[in-house]
């Protein structure tokens, strides 16, 4: 769920057009009836006490499947160390959503050396060098998107089902550091759909920022239906901007996205006063859910 589920979509995205074998997000409390003792379940919690995850994990354990548990402690780790399964430790003290790189690379790894998928190593390098290395033009970069963005309803499409997990990033780097609500959808899909809506109600209509995410990997097609899109539905938006992956490997050209999603949410947070490391309405609802049994 939440700030842990991500690291799962991104892999997803990721290895989708690769494995031979099926891959499941499984983001709530029941796990799919297709899940049986010939699974492997990888349970990723960072606080390891995530009430969905527990379920699905308590689950898995009954259908007789493989378990992993990626977590910083908690129920999980404690239940899945004394069940005897793998627990791969992420360091604890962090936010979950902070530990993304944790929590993502440690997933990727352990799908590796299970046999799921390989030959992401120099992936993962090349995404820290580059991350590093570009940190302060993308830090420009997001303080000038921000400001864009600042009173408005941001708006992400993801052009390639490899960007939908960083659209899902977005939104909730948008929603928990910055505080506000945002919008995605992926392309095409959206032409069927919500083409017809855009703009309605006019408030906030105008009031529109359009983030459209871009790979190299976006289809040529695809990208003539995003500015077809623009287009038509020209005084559905205030502003729409593209913004291209950066990097050679697949790896380092998803992250290079989300890092800058990351710093424009940073810088919003900045620009509205919030504190982005304030979640006390998911604290207070995480509260009542302890409180009420059943
Ligand atoms: C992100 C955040 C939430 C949690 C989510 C699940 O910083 O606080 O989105 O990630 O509530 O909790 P964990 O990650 O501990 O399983």
């Amino acid at each position: 769920m939440g700030g842990s589920g991500i690291s799962a979509r991104i892999v997803h995205g990721l290895l989708l057009d690769k494995l031979g074998v099926p891959l499941f997000v499984c983001n709530d409390y029941d796990i799919p009836a297709a899940v049986s003792s010939e699974t492997l379940f990888v349970a990723v919690s960072y606080s390891g006490n995530t009430e969905e995850t527990l379920s699905a994990y308590a689950q898995a354990r009954k259908r007789g499947c493989c378990i992993i548990a990626i977590t910083s402690g908690g129920e999980l780790g404690r239940s899945a160390a004394k069940a005897g399964y793998s627990v791969v430790p992420v360091p604890a003290g962090m936010p979950p959503r902070a530990a993304l790189g944790h929590l993502f690379s440690t997933l990727l790894v352990s799908l590796e050396r299970s046999g799921v998928c390989k030959g992401h190593q120099r992936g993962l390098e090349e995404a820290v060098r580059l991350m590093r290395a570009r940190r302060r033009p993308w830090l420009v970069r997001a303080r000038t998107i921000a400001k864009h963005i600042d009173g408005r309803l941001p708006i992400v499409y993801s052009t390639s089902r490899m960007l939908d997990a960083v659209a899902d990033r977005w939104r909730c780097q948008f929603n928990e550091n910055a505080g506000v609500l945002c919008h995605t959808n992926s392309f095409p899909e959206h032409n069927h759909n919500e083409i017809v809506g855009m703009g309605h109600p006019e408030n906030p209509g105008r009031d529109v920022v359009v983030v459209a995410l871009l790979d190299r990997e976006t289809r040529p097609r695809t990208r003539y239906r995003l500015e077809s899109v623009l287009d038509i539905t020209e005084q559905a938006y205030h502003l729409a901007m593209r913004l291209e992956s950066e990097g050679r490997s697949r790896l380092a050209r998803v992250f290079s996205l989300i890092m800058l999603g990351d710093l424009v949410s940073v810088e919003l947070a900045r620009l509205l006063g919030k504190d982005a490391m304030e979640i006390d309405r998911i604290d207070e609802l995480k509260r009542r859910m302890a409180q009420k049994r059943g």
